[in-house]
């Protein structure tokens, strides 16, 4: 996000020469307006509007504030483009999945170049909220439980997002939400209070946002909760003091939706006028709803009640996007060209997205069906429905098939039969029977279940994080026939599978993959798709036992599963199903240890096999590494199975003794791989100063010396260690 220094002198002039009234005005979106009051607005000098859905209403829009208003400021034009425009790319929990970050990446350039072409210049995404609690809905809208898997995919998107200059055509702004933690809201309930130390802050929750900062990206969104106490919104600690002192952020920070009004409910104002004061001087820029101007067209803040220098700051800010991204030089799109429907070059990159997001969770010998002729039963809700988009779904975006319409094309020497079953909710026992009566007769039944796409995102919390309805029921039913079963899960959040899952041998995990979703689970059911995934947040055994995540610390008194490793306080995530009557030991006595599937978890059709680890350095000292020397980790890894797949290999630490309790694992590398069969690659991760410290509870980043070890390999139970000695 870069502007000649001689249009930067523009801007000044420009903000010279606008009045209080013209400057507030430039600091607001509306949110959602009808186009007749949208057009009002533009004239009356808004800065920003929600795209009008069209590049033609758009058009008419940019042509009102250009031809219709004293300075000719044309239009920031927002849209939540969270995971497509038309064409609708897996939910990024999907995404995150995948490992790949190019997956994340390429969806931002597709979904910028179709909404550019409409006329919308600005995205509300990336959402980069480390999310631990699997009941908060909006899991999945973001990358999961791990601080650096945000922070790496965050940055692709806004790099696909913003393209390689903001001023070309298919660039859109990107902005990092929801600022910050937010992934935190007490029992995992939308909107709830973040109560959070400062060492978690910004151990977890900053580091994401400090990567999108530092990837260019042009706006970050505040979140609707407190963080200890005080509103995002109004907190000059996080917006100013950390967001644009320390990180050097120098775009646009706007509300979330009705964000400043908010703080009438927070108890932290006393009216709206207030309210935007303390939002403006906390370092808000933009507000969004619209607030900033009342009914009756009046301003709500007089000259003074925040400095001129503030509101003049906030002004500069906006416009230098709008010179960034070109507006002033043409702030119109051709109507003609306005990408509609996907094209055969993004349902491609759909589909790929949707099969490297595929996590295989259990598999004994039923998958793949293999493509030979065979009868196969397909049951369950997921069966026929189209429910596939996911949250944050586009009205406007292409509409996609069901998985029998998918089996149908993918698999062309499959007798199909199907059935639903039941539906998504409430009972149906007489017709699960009915369904499943001669499911013993096929040579599979696929069992597609999952969590209707409604109950994901925004303000859709559960406190049951099982399948919804006689879903369970309808599992249970089938695999007491005997048959080979296979469920097949669409949902948005990790589920709780404990109810069912002894009494079925695969499960395959296909979120809302987006428009190419169900035949990207035909192809993996019929093997010419590999499963590669893997997950980007823990499945628990039981909702009670959220949150759950593996970075967790160790307690002092750890559990661990009787007779296992003599006792030594291993990391209770990591070990299998059991329990331990160590009585006074950190565990649920109605609950085996761990979790379902651990953060990383996700088999495959073929077989990976880890070499010896080698580290460049066994030892290394604290000056060395801060003058910059890091350390290469390498490993082979091999493809020992039957066909091609993907492996996923993870970096993790662990900083053995330290000043703070740390983490038992903490993420610092992955990489996905195809391998042919036979084929062996030989992988390297660097570690340097920013991968050994922490930051503490004064703000401040630490590197301690002592022993860490390392551990690399195909997921958190299966990896090699290596000892690193870090010397004073
Ligand atoms: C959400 C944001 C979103 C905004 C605009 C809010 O309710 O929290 O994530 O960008 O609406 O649609």
């Amino acid at each position: 996000m870069t502007s000649a220094p001689v249009q930067e002198g523009v801007i000044d002039l420009l903000v010279a020469s606008m009045t209080w009234e013209q400057k507030l005005a430039q600091l607001q979106i509306a949110f959602r307006p009808r186009l007749e009051d949208a057009a009002d607005l533009v004239r009356s000098g808004i800065g920003a509007v929600f795209w009008p859905r069209s590049a033609a209403s758009t058009n008419e829009l940019q042509r009102i504030a250009r031809e219709e208003t004293p300075h000719g400021i044309p239009l920031l034009v927002g849209l939540d483009v969270v995971h497509g425009q038309r064409t609708t790319f897996p939910v990024p929990l999907a995404q995150a999945a995948s490992f790949d970050p190019a997956t994340a990446e390429t969806d931002a350039r597709v979904s910028a170049h179709e909404a550019a072409s409409g006329g919308v210049n600005w995205t509300f995404s990336p959402m980069i909220d480390v999310s631990r609690d699997p009941r908060w809905g909006r899991v999945v809208e973001g990358f999961g439980e791990d601080a650096y898997v945000n922070a790496v995919f965050g940055a692709s998107k806004v790099r696909g997002y913003q393209g390689e200059s903001l001023r070309d055509r298919d660039s859109i702004l990107a902005c990092a939400k929801h600022f910050v933690a937010y992934g935190q809201a007490e029992g995992g309930r939308d909107y709830n209070t973040v109560d959070v130390s400062m060492q978690r802050l910004r151990n977890v929750y900053l580091e994401p946002f400090k990567a999108t900062v530092d990837a260019g990206v042009a706006t970050v969104m505040a979140a609707f909760n407190t963080v200890s106490g005080r509103p995002a919104h109004a907190n000059h600690l996080l917006l100013t003091s950390i967001l644009k002192g320390e990180f050097g952020f120098n775009g646009v920070v706007v509300g979330d939706a009705d964000g400043v009004v908010n703080l009438l409910d927070h108890g932290i104002a006393e009216d709206l006028p207030d309210a935007l004061l303390q939002s403006f001087a906390a370092g808000l820029d933009v507000e969004m709803g619209g607030n900033v101007l009342s009914d009756d067209g009046r301003l709500r803040l007089s000259p003074g009640d925040v400095p001129l220098e503030r509101v003049d700051d906030a002004v500069r800010r906006v416009l230098n996007l709008k010179l960034a991204l070109g507006l002033f030089d043409d702030p119109y799109r051709e109507a003609d060209h306005e990408v509609t429907t996907p094209s055969p070059a993004s349902r491609r990159a759909t589909l790929m997205a949707a099969e490297k997001g595929l996590v295989l969770l259990k598999n004994e010998s039923v998958l793949p069906l293999g493509p030979a002729p065979k009868r196969v039963l397909l049951v369950g809700p997921y069966a026929e429905s189209t429910d596939h988009l996911g949250a944050w779904i586009q009205s406007f975006a292409e509409p996609t098939g069901s998985l029998a319409d998918a089996i149908g094309e993918e698999c062309p020497e499959w007798s199909l039969t199907v059935r639903e079953g039941t539906g998504f909710f409430g009972g149906q026992s007489g017709h699960i029977a009915d369904a499943v009566a001669d499911a013993a007769d096929f040579d599979a039944v696929v069992v597609a279940v999952g969590e209707p796409s409604a109950l994901t995102g925004e303000a859709s919390s559960r406190s049951d994080l099982r399948l919804p309805g006689a879903q369970e029921e309808l599992i249970r039913a089938v695999a007491a026939t005997g048959a080979a079963v296979a469920i097949v899960m669409f949902n948005g959040r990790p589920l709780v599978t404990s109810g069912w899952i002894g009494a079925v041998p695969a499960i395959l995990e296909a979120w809302h993959s987006g428009l190419e979703g169900p035949r990207a689970v035909a192809r993996a059911l019929s093997g010419a798709v590999n499963p590669g995934g893997r997950l980007p947040m823990t499945f628990p055994r039981s909702s009670s036992q959220v949150p759950i995540y593996y970075d967790h610390e160790n307690t002092g008194r750890p559990a661990t599963v009787s007779g296992s490793l003599d006792g030594a306080a291993v990391d209770v995530a990591l070990m299998g199903p059991g329990n331990t009557d160590d009585h006074y030991t950190s565990k649920y006595k109605d609950l085996d240890l761990g979790p379902q599937f651990p953060f990383g978890h996700g088999l495959s059709y073929t077989s990976f096999e880890y070499g010896d680890l080698s580290l460049t350095h066994s030892r290394i000292t604290m000056e060395d590494l801060r003058a910059g020397q890091s350390i290469e980790v390498t490993i082979d890894v091999t493809n020992t199975g039957p066909c091609k797949g993907d492996e996923v290999t993870m970096l993790f630490i662990r900083d053995l003794v330290a000043s703070l309790a740390q983490p038992v694992r903490r993420l610092r590398g992955f990489t996905r791989s195809s391998l042919q069969p036979g084929e062996t690659i030989t992988l390297s991760f660097e570690l340097g100063w920013n991968d050994l410290g922490f930051w503490d509870n004064e703000g401040l980043y630490i590197v301690e010396p002592g022993a860490f070890e390392i551990h690399v390999g195909g997921g958190l139970d299966d990896t090699r260690v290596f000892n690193l000695h870090l010397r004073p």
